[in-house]
């Protein structure tokens, strides 16, 4: 029999840790490429999640819920998938008197479909995102929390089972802290979201469109500065990776917590 090669040694190495990992560790999914996303709702109101799939990728067993406070709610994926997670807040049926039980309407992140179930429709920002990647790239799930388009309300990843991967969080209540000219108002007069400065003005040097296409040319501006404040482990604006991405090996299982 042949020596065996250092690489090979040491994938027998990592295997062997890994498996010993599965059966003493946290983890419930054995090893197999399934992820478990579990959504709370740490938010002292109702909230109503929603998942789209990127791409190529499936679409989720769900693609819209409503969650009570402290409510949860568990979603299996087998990696690879990449895809998004947000929460429409300040929902309700308008007119449910007429004859289709009328549409369901948010005030932030609204999906269009007119039903709890946003079925391949991304949100209407300003929505704080989710995003995610599994099994994306050398056997590791990228994720990050973006305010690219705008904040709704605070999120928090933490991924189970791992010491060395980083949980990220936005806490902030960035709509207590939002700029009048970025604010979203409700019917009731408090503030529900915060518009990014490209939505809010649609300027090139906002939206790193046009002359500012590029990393090296969109730079943080006053407004993009003010969210990476608010929530420094945020995409603040689109150029802002090297704080904001984040990676852990493929395999392990998410909590999603609005509110945290
Ligand atoms: C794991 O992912 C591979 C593709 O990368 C797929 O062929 C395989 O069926 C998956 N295994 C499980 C258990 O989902
Ligand atoms: C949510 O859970 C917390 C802690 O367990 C509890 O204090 C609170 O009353 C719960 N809220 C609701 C609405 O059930
Ligand atoms: C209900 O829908 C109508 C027509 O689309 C719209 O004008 C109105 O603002 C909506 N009402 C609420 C409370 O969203
Ligand atoms: C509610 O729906 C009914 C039936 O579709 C319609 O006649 C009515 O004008 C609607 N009311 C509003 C306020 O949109
Ligand atoms: C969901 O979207 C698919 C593809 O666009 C469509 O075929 C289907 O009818 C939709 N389902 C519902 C319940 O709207
Ligand atoms: C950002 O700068 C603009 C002028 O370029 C100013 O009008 C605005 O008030 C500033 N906003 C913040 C949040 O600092």
């Amino acid at each position: 029999m042949p020596p065996i090669p250092p690489p090979m040694l040491m994938q027998l190495l990592f295997f062997l840790l890994f498996s010993q990992y599965f059966v003493s560790g946290t983890n419930t999914n054995g090893g197999t490429n399934a992820t478990t996303f579990t959504f709370r709702n740490h938010c002292s109101y109702t909230i109503w999640p929603a998942t789209l799939s990127g791409a190529g990728s499936p679409l989720l067993p769900e693609s819209g819920f409503e969650l009570k406070p402290n409510g949860s709610i568990s979603l299996d994926v087998s990696a690879p998938w990449s895809g998004r997670f947000w929460a429409r807040t300040v929902c309700s049926v308008n007119n449910s008197s007429s004859a289709s039980g009328g549409r369901f309407e948010c005030s932030t992140g609204d999906c269009g479909s007119g039903r709890v179930e946003c079925n391949g429709s991304g949100g209407a920002p300003p929505a704080t995102l989710v995003e995610l990647t599994l099994d994306g790239y050398g056997g590791l799930d990228f994720y990050d929390i973006s305010l690219v388009d705008g904040f709704n309300l605070p999120i928090s990843i933490d991924v189970q089972g791992s010491k060395s991967c980083k949980s990220v969080s936005c806490a902030a209540d960035v709509n207590a802290l939002c700029p009048a000219e970025l604010s979203v108002v409700s019917d009731y007069k408090s503030v529900v979201g915060c518009k990014s400065a490209c939505k809010a003005f649609n300027e090139p040097r906002y939206c790193c469109t046009g002359a500012y296409s590029s990393p090296s040319t969109c730079n943080p501006t006053n407004y993009s500065n003010f969210f990476k404040k608010a929530c420094p482990q945020a995409y603040s604006y689109a150029y802002d990776d090297s704080t904001s991405t984040f990676t852990c090996p493929t395999g392990l299982n998410y909590h999603i917590t609005f509110c945290p």
